[in-house]
């Protein structure tokens, strides 16, 4: 199984425009972003994972709500932009990448809440029963997991892979996540909204008793 950085496609295209897209990114506000599964964030100090964190809007925005956070970015291009800005000095950084994000092996069951902002369509097919195994891992029983799936066409530069909203739904019952929840949102970004891409996020809830 690839899980060297060197074989993620998207990667390169983030290092090449790192400030471009990390700037793009902090321009916008978690709340709006996560308006459509902000009922399921934690509203007591919990742990919390953002995986593909990019330049860090998410993390630390719940690091200034008082979480305890943990962020994954495997380009450190992007990471690096979060560094002195407020609720940095909370955030714990890990360069590592899905599917198996070695460097967490030994956190089973730790965060009460997990992040996919913007990430799944740079997850190719093969890779992704294994990634969604990673992540319940992960969670705590009773944890939640929020990912948004990008839809529409690759205005990126060929670096996103098709999502199959049900084919996503599946692969995670299969490995023991329940759909508490799923809405659509527009795109955040004008030249996305041109082209008509859409997002769906789904929240995911890890069944209780699943120890995997
Ligand atoms: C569209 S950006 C979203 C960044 C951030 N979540 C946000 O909403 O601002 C996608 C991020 O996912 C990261 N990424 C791409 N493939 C990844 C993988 N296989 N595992 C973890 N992160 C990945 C990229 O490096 C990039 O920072």
């Amino acid at each position: 199984m690839a899980n060297s950085a060197d074989e993620v496609p998207a990667l390169d295209r983030y290092r090449r425009n790192a400030e471009r897209l990390g700037a793009r990114f902090l321009g916008l506000s978690s709340e709006y972003v996560l308006r459509s599964v902000a009922t399921f964030i934690p509203t007591e100090p919990a742990h919390i994972l953002d995986v593909g964190a990019g330049s860090g809007r998410d993390a630390l925005w719940f690091a200034r709500h008082g979480h305890n956070v943990t962020a994954v970015e495997p380009v450190e291009e992007m990471s690096d932009q979060a560094e002195g800005l407020p609720g940095s000095e909370k955030v714990e950084w890990i360069s590592d990448h899905l599917p198996l994000l070695e460097h967490l092996k030994d956190r089973a069951g730790r965060y009460d809440f997990c992040l996919l902002s913007g990430v799944w369509h740079h997850v190719p097919d093969v890779h992704r029963s294994t990634a969604l195994s990673t992540l319940v891992k992960l969670l705590g029983s009773g944890g939640y997991l929020a990912m948004s799936l990008r839809l529409g066409s690759d205005t990126d530069g060929k670096t996103n892979f098709d999502i199959d909203i049900e084919d996503t739904i599946a692969l995670a019952e299969r490995v023991g996540l329940l759909l508490r929840h799923r809405a659509r949102t527009q795109s955040n970004q004008p030249a996305n909204i041109a082209a008509g891409v859409e997002w769906e996020w789904l929240v995911f809830e890890k069944r209780a008793g699943n120890a995997t």
